[in-house]
């Protein structure tokens, strides 16, 4: 007999977004709750409706999928496109189903109670049986499913649980969000129980003003309530009073039956510490349902914060300031178990972000675990809390599709229902790229009815128009729009919303050319707010290369500093023998798989200084305070004074007493030295104490400004060895493997491969450039080289001029770019050295990677680093390991031997294992092999990062412009 819920076929209709699932609420149930998550009987059908042989169990961890655990049925990526031709609402027939069973022992004591079963989240179709009965359908995977099992289940005595999950399923076709494919329940399972009589939901508003208001839903799980229930409650002891004047009213209006019952309980806070990112203050809320009798039936405790947020004019604006929005997109994802987190880990990820200056996250592209709202209540990030609903490859037919009506508002309202006491929460977000039809505007009318109080937001509505998304988005938050568009809007006279974009600067392998740029903009221009960096990881899956399977959850301890031991590698789209994929377009975050910082992230701390160095005037320093709501009490700062002559002096610094926006002058500690030369100032700014997100001393910011440009060089003084060149007219130089030669090309990052620069260099041939000497010339010791350098595109000359000095050699170069190749990767030199030189240390930017259009986050200083450190592994290798503004540099080994280089003026200088070549040969960082030499390329201008691979390119004043260019730089053994 077929069972009856596999009769219904639920994966194939769209109407039916649920059976017999309970409404959706905000009381918290996990605290007293039975857990039942662990290891569960298992197995892998290949369709839903195919019959389960009777051995065949394995085992599988929940929560978890199973695509890592060790099936055949293994993670696939695709961007956009679905992994399946049929149309909405059909799917393949083979349909990967996961099969979990597992006895409960309900408590005796549990007799007699509401008994009920949560699902955390399951993808896609969840289909429930107790001892072969069933219970109840769901969908909507990233969001819980409760079951009432009170009839179902006996106390005392166990009962086998099944939970089916059909990876695909109508469903799949509204969330085809840009991320791995898995299937299985990613989120925690428990069974709870409670008094018939009980707290069906509990909402709460908590304004800026003190006043809070807690509505209670109370049911009786018996059919009609009691007479005589009431409730109380308090808040951090804080008693609070039912609303009579609701309760009469409530009397009187015929429709609230003793069925129903709805309860108000409030009370006004005086001097309420207010919610906001920055002092994040909660209070504790304890709600109890009583019996007539006064016996407690049932309580909620919540954690409340109060804070208002509302749009005037075209602000966002929470308790009244326009906070800028510094955010990032974040996606369920770990590299060992795929999209099953842990409350650590989130907490994890969180007071990352925190570090790093973020101060709001959109939960891209489906609502997060019910512990990521508490743990950002908690820690300070604002959260635009987005519905499970990405229709990408349909989305044209399915935004308007009746068909999908129920599924649209169901996901949306059930959102809502779940995080609406969330203080953190501060916009609802209807989905992602799904067009935009009736089914959002249906969505989005539930949600202006149930919460007024926070606003909407649509990138698909906001496409339609900026200035009039209609009713589904309050706020302009369009993706990827080029600042021009976004300054050009703002002051056009014609904004009506705020303008927050919901994704820009694509953060996929070495980017984020000009962040500082758009924030410079942003803080100057009224009417810009911010917006969410596209994002926070880089979704590799941490792969055995033997077998090519996932490592599963057993990898603990096999990759660290964001990249594997040997034998694994981090997998992206392709990897797991998919048809069809996407590539390392999953890898597009700011952090490795491992959670490792990319670059970027100092950047951004940077850029989201709270405090800052205003101007620097004879009188003294200028300070100001950048935060929205708090003073700099929190901070501790050192000042840091870094001289040309190698000297970094240092000094205690007293942060002023400032409000935000306030500035103050504070003296400068240190006299300069009259050596006339380079002189910078940094104020290390460090937290005073122990932050929720932070041990005291973690790093907050360091602002700089130069106190004293560089000098003139120092003069050298004639002598020297006479330089030696071969036959071809190259340096040969005891301490270099190859003489320095032009350099028009680097290894493609990601935005130059996907932003079609790329190809274009190799139209020009510019990564196979042959050159041929021309000629050579000596003046006394002076010898001038000139060669071509021939590419497709024609032919560039390049003149080095030697000149040895006492103990060193002296080298101007130039090279002459015809108008053919125009915005070309690099121009400069590259050579490489012996082996054994593996310090670097160097005055200029660092001590992280930077890049013309991504240095705002690298003080110039005095830096040192191991050789094998300067390099970053994106997971697909590209350049990287590039400094900043370098001003001269040595290269030892262990006994203090090496070279010293010294520039004419700021350079981009890397020093790496990897010729461009090398880079490029290879698709996955393990197979880098290191070099043991160095390869050292100095170039006199670099083209910016940019962000092409989605989204815009860097600026004008970022690309190499054509013409002669010209560097000289002095090479010396130490
Ligand atoms: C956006 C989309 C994201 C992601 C990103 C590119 O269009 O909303 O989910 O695909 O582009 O990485
Ligand atoms: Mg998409």
């Amino acid at each position: 007999m077929t069972d009856p819920l596999i009769a219904l076929r639920p994966w194939q209709a769209p109407e039916l977004t649920s059976w017999r699932r309970l409404p959706m609420n905000a009381v918290d149930r996990r605290p007293g709750a039975l857990g039942l998550d662990g290891d569960w009987r298992f197995h892998l059908l290949p369709a839903p409706d195919a019959p389960l042989p009777a051995d065949a169990w394995t085992t599988s961890a929940v929560p978890g999928v199973w695509t890592v655990q060790g099936t055949d049925d293994l993670p696939g990526y695709l961007n956009v496109r679905m992994p399946f031709p049929q149309f909405p609402p059909h799917t393949p027939d083979a349909d990967p189903t996961g099969v979990y069973e597992r006895e409960i022992d309900v408590p005796a004591e549990w007799a007699g109670r509401r008994i009920v079963l949560q699902v955390g989240a399951a993808e896609s179709v969840l289909l429930v049986h107790v001892d072969g009965e069933p219970v109840g359908v769901s969908k909507d995977s990233h969001l819980a499913a409760e079951f009432d099992l009170s009839g179902t289940v006996r106390p005392g005595r166990p009962s086998t649980l099944r939970l089916t999950v059909v990876k695909w399923s109508d469903a799949s076709h509204i969330e085809d969000q840009d991320q791995w494919w898995h299937g299985g329940i990613t989120r925690s399972v428990l069974l709870y129980a409670t008094d018939p009589l009980h707290l069906a939901d509990v909402g709460v508003r908590a304004g800026r003003d003190g006043r809070l208001r807690v509505d209670c839903q109370v049911r009786d799980a018996r059919g009609a309530l009691p007479a005589g229930w009431y409730v109380t409650g308090d808040l951090d002891g804080r008693p609070l009073t039912q609303d009579t004047e609701f309760d009469r009213a409530n009397a009187e209006d015929e429709r609230v039956s003793g069925f129903l019952g709805e309860a108000r309980i409030e009370t006004v806070v005086p001097d309420v510490r207010t919610w906001n990112a920055e002092t994040p203050e909660l209070y504790t809320l304890t709600v109890r349902l009583h019996r007539a009798d006064g016996t407690v039936a049932d309580t909620a405790t919540q954690r409340v914060g109060f804070r208002d947020v509302e749009i005037v004019g075209r602000d966002l604006l929470v308790n009244g300031e326009r906070v800028y929005i510094r955010g990032v997109n974040r996606h369920d994802f770990h590299p060992l178990t795929g999209r099953t987190v842990s409350r650590e880990d989130m907490r994890a990820d969180l007071a990352l972000l925190k570090r790093f200056g973020f101060n709001a996250i959109r939960t891209a592209h489906y609502p997060g675990d019910p512990a990521l709202y508490d743990l950002a209540d908690e820690l300070g990030l604002y959260v635009v809390d987005e519905a499970d609903i990405e229709a990408h490859d349909h989305a044209h037919e399915i935004a308007d599709d009746p068909r999908y009506l129920a599924a649209f508002v169901d996901r949306v309202a059930r959102m809502v229902l779940r995080d609406k006491n969330h203080p953190c929460v501060i916009v609802w977000s209807l989905g992602n790229e799904s067009d935009y039809g009736a089914n959002h505007d249906a969505a989005a009318g539930w949600v202006r009815r149930h919460d007024p109080s926070r606003p909407v937001q649509y990138e698909g509505a906001a496409k339609r128009g900026w200035a009039d998304p209609g009713v589904a988005s309050d706020i302009a938050c369009p993706m990827y729009a080029p600042l021009e568009e976004c300054l050009a809007h703002a002051l056009s006279g014609t904004q009506t919303k705020p303008l927050i974009q919901c994704e820009y600067s694509h953060a996929m392998g070495n980017s984020n050319g000009t962040l500082a740029d758009h924030w410079a903009a942003i803080e100057a221009t009224p009417g810009l707010q911010g917006g969410f960096i596209w994002e926070f990881w880089d979704h590799g899956i941490l792969q055995r290369v033997s077998d090519g399977r996932p490592a599963g959850p057993a990898g603990t301890g096999l990759y660290g500093g964001g990249t594997t031991a040997p034998g694994y590698r981090w997998a992206y789209g392709g990897d797991f023998g998919e048809a069809d994929h996407d590539g390392a377009f999953i890898a597009d975050g700011v952090v490795f798989p491992d959670r490792t910082p990319k670059p970027v992230l100092f950047e951004h701390r940077e850029i989201a200084a709270p405090v800052r160095i205003e101007s620097y005037r004879h009188e003294g320093i200028v300070l100001g305070n950048h935060q929205h709501f708090r003073g700099l009490e929190w901070l501790a700062a050192t000042w840091e004074l870094a001289l040309a002559d190698g000297r970094t002096l240092t000094a205690p610094a007293h942060l002023p007493a400032l409000r935000p926006g306030e500035t103050a002058a504070v003296q400068l500690p240190f006299a300069l030295p009259d050596d006339g030369g380079e002189a910078w100032l940094t104020l290390r700014v460090t937290t005073a104490e122990d932050q929720p997100w932070a041990p005291r001393g973690t790093e907050v910011c360091s602002p700089r400004t130069p106190l004293r440009p560089a000098g003139p060089p120092k003069p050298t003084r004639p002598g020297g060895e006479p330089v030696r060149l071969d036959g071809d007219g190259l340096l040969v130089h005891p301490l270099l493997t190859a003489a320095p030669t032009l350099s028009l090309w680097r290894a493609p990052t990601d935005n130059d491969e996907l932003g079609g620069t790329a190809p274009r260099w190799r139209e020009l041939g510019l990564d196979a450039l042959v050159r041929k000497l021309s000629s050579v010339e000596r003046d006394g010791a002076r010898v001038t080289v000139v060669a071509e350098y021939a590419a497709a595109a024609g032919v560039v000359l390049h003149r080095q001029v030697f000149t040895p000095f006492a103990g060193g050699l002296r080298i101007d170069e130039s090279a002459e770019l015809p108008p053919e190749f125009s915005d070309v990767a690099r121009v400069g030199s590259v050579f490489e050295t012996v082996a054994g030189l593996d310090l670097l240390e160097w005055f200029g930017q660092g001590p992280w990677e930077s890049y013309p259009d991504r240095a705002a986050g690298a003080p110039v200083g005095h830096h040192a680093s191991p050789v094998d450190a300067l390099f970053t592994p994106y997971l697909r290798p590209q350049e990287s390991g590039g400094r900043h503004g370098v001003r001269r540099f040595t290269l030892s080994a262990p006994d203090a031997t090496g070279l010293a280089v010294e520039l004419d003026a700021p350079r981009q200088v890397s020093v790496t294992r990897f010729r461009a070549e090398d880079l490029t040969a290879v698709t996955h960082h393990d197979q880098l092999v290191p070099r043991a030499g160095c390869v050292v390329h100095l170039d006199a201008a670099h083209r910016g990062l940019g962000t092409a691979s989605c989204g815009p390119d860097t600026f004008a004043a970022y690309l190499v412009p054509t013409g002669v260019h010209r560097w000289s730089w002095t090479l010396r053994a130490l």
